[in-house]
């Protein structure tokens, strides 16, 4: 019966990975998936990641099985981190969680559990969102729209086209929004944006799903906590799927947290008992690692001072890559000051397709096709080489 299948392009974003790494050219520049490098282009473990898996391994005495929502000191010190201590929702008993392999694994357990709970839903997206978000909900069998969200021309969010879709959001369907640092634009809703979303949700009744896999990214971890916030305490519903890959470095640990936040207790742990059974019947419990050291960061003080300023290190560099990107394309004729205007690791450059794959083709630039960067992929050795081709592909493309 394998005959019967066809094969299937290489992933729009992972599949770059492979054609990188296969390139033989020796100024070969990969701006594709997201992923923190530094100024030599390396992908390090964090110090404090380093530090606590020491403390891991002498800290762990078994193998054995985590149980379905993983370890609960991991799930408490995310539902904190993400929402803070304290938080009203927290202390109603509104909030339960699961440890799940990765931003994806949340974001999919979160589709199946929102398909038990309505099965005719109808989750809308912003155009754009990240390119697997479609594929991830559509695998569960769930409905998709999308809202607008990205206005080209100006390189920022549309607002009021955003909201005049969000209008026409009925209740019982789902808007999955970006917590910050949208992927793959980089332009995020201010605060005033979120509270206005937020009353829409308030008073037509829909549910927020929140993709929160940047937090401190973005203008640092509270700040970028803001819509996710507001929307757990004001609103009666709202599920929330969160990465550690970017902000603790743990890509391949496959770390996330998914959160479920209900009307009231009762109904929180009834809502959890049917997403921990979506879980049971996908991949039966999370890997353990990742979310033993992300616990171990956020418990102790010292840990989680030193893993915040790398954090905000790695946040700072990105920042300063924007403006530095921003002011060589200005010395080459090019005005791309949006790009400093924009929040976390991407931003589309807002060149063609066809651009794209002269950036690729002809000088061994790796983007992704919707012309999304990866700016942590800039360094101050490959800058002036990246905003030539750049230059040059534009000159030639409006030349011809
Ligand atoms: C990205 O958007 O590049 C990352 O989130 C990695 C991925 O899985 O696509």
């Amino acid at each position: 019966m394998f005959e019967n299948l066809k094969p299937l392009p290489d992933d729009p974003i992972l599949g770059l990975m492979v054609a990188y790494n296969a390139d033989p050219n020796p100024n070969k520049i990969d701006l594709g998936v997201g992923v923190y490098k530094d100024e030599d282009g390396k992908t390090t473990i964090m110090d404090a990641v380093k530090k606590a898996e020491k403390v891991r391994w002498e800290q762990e005495d078994t193998k054995t099985y985590v149980g379905i929502p993983g370890e609960a000191a991991y799930n408490d010190a995310m539902h904190e981190l993400i929402l803070g201590k304290g938080h009203a929702a927290l202390k109603d008993g509104r909030v339960k969680g699961a440890q799940t392999p990765g931003g994806c694994g949340a974001l999919s357990m979160a589709a199946g559990f929102l398909k038990r709970a309505n099965e005719n839903t109808t989750v809308w997206v912003s155009t754009p969102t990240w390119a697997n978000h479609i594929p991830l909900i559509g695998t569960v069998g769930l409905a998709i729209k999308e809202y607008a969200y990205f206005d080209q021309a100006n390189s920022a969010v549309d607002f009021d086209a955003m909201m005049s879709d969000l209008q026409k959001v009925p209740a019982g369907d789902v808007v999955l929004i970006h917590g910050a640092c949208h992927n793959p634009t980089g332009a995020d809703l201010n605060n005033d944006q979120w509270d206005a979303v937020t009353d829409l949700a308030e008073k037509n009744g829909f549910t927020p799903m929140i993709d929160l896999a940047y937090q401190g990214f973005g203008k640092g971890l509270e700040p970028d906590a803001y819509g996710a916030r507001l929307m757990a305490e004001r609103l009666p519903e709202v599920v929330i799927a969160a990465s550690c890959s970017k902000n603790f470095g743990l890509y391949r640990e496959r770390t996330g947290e998914l959160m479920i936040i209900g009307r009231n207790a009762e109904q929180t742990n009834i809502s959890a008992s049917q997403a921990y059974s979506v879980i049971r019947s996908n991949y039966s419990m999370p890997p353990a690692h990742g979310g033993a050291l992300v616990r171990i960061i956020l418990e102790d003080a010292d840990l989680r001072a030193n893993w915040e300023a790398e954090l905000k290190g790695m946040c700072g560099r990105i920042n300063d890559l924007r403006t530095l990107f921003r002011d060589k394309m200005n010395d080459r004729g090019h005005d791309f000051s949006f790009i400093a205007k924009q929040n976390g690791m991407f931003s589309f450059l807002g060149i063609s397709k066809e651009q794209v794959h002269r950036l690729r083709d002809e000088y061994g630039i790796y983007i992704v096709d919707s012309s999304r960067v990866n700016v942590a992929g800039i360094n101050s050795k490959n800058i002036d080489y990246l905003a030539d081709a750049i230059a040059s592909v534009l000159l030639q493309t409006s030349v011809n």
